[in-house]
């Protein structure tokens, strides 16, 4: 069954407290959560404190996204504000970074997850997904919602996806951008499990029937 993760970027941040308990209560799997700097995407969006808020708001299971350079600098703040899943994009640093930042997730008792972009092949992932509880694959650039979904992805999903049956069959694949009742059951069916929803959520006022919609889109079937 594909599980959604409602993407707080397309909520209404003036009523952020309102928007997330009406995910939740609407059913959501995960919250999904965009940190941005400004320097590894060109846009800047929420930081620490938000994550500190939210974590107050909701018991969802917090999924944070960082888009920034050199994560590791940031890894154990965003765990000790909340996160529960701390995601790290492999351009953002040398092995060594992103090696240290899963490390410091994971001493904290929390989960690591890895990023591509749309730019980068499914192979920069390979030496990652032992080590990993989750693989994030980017289906628009990163950097704003709202975006076309890319459909040239779905060959790197598939890719993706036979590399964690081979390798480690617990690890998630969570795909982000351009997904509503059109491309889920695309990326459902290339094998994600995750799928991150901003706009096809948040947009609409009925939130538990989006959220319910695209699941239904997805056929509700295992990946
Ligand atoms: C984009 C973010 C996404 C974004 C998805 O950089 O990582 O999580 O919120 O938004 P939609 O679903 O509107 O494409
Ligand atoms: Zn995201």
């Amino acid at each position: 069954m594909l599980k959604i993760a409602p993407s707080i970027l397309a909520a209404d941040f003036t009523a952020l407290g309102r928007d997330i308990a009406d995910v939740e209560r609407g059913g959501a799997d995960w919250l999904h959560f965009d940190v941005m700097d400004g320097r590894f995407v060109p846009n800047i969006s929420i930081g620490l404190p938000v994550t500190a808020a939210v974590r107050r708001a909701t018991k969802l299971f917090l999924d944070v996204h960082l888009m920034i350079l050199e994560p590791v600098r940031y890894a154990a703040r965003f765990c000790d504000a909340g996160a529960d899943m701390v995601s790290f994009h492999v351009e953002a640093d040398a092995a060594e970074g992103i090696a240290q930042a899963i490390a410091d997730v994971r001493s904290r008792g929390k989960k690591a997850g890895i990023a591509l972009k749309p730019g980068t092949p499914a192979s920069a992932a390979e030496p990652w997904i032992r080590l990993v509880d989750m693989v994030l694959v980017m289906t628009v650039e990163p950097g704003f919602g709202g975006q076309k979904f890319m459909e040239d992805m779905l060959p790197k999903i598939r890719e993706v996806r036979g590399m964690i049956d081979r390798m480690n069959p617990g690890c998630i694949l969570e795909t982000d951008g351009g997904i509503d009742t059109n491309t889920a059951p695309l990326v459902a069916e290339a094998g994600c499990t995750m799928a991150v929803a901003g706009s096809a959520v948040f947009r609409c006022a009925d939130r538990a029937g989006a959220i319910r919609a695209l699941r239904e889109s997805a056929g509700n079937k295992e990946a």
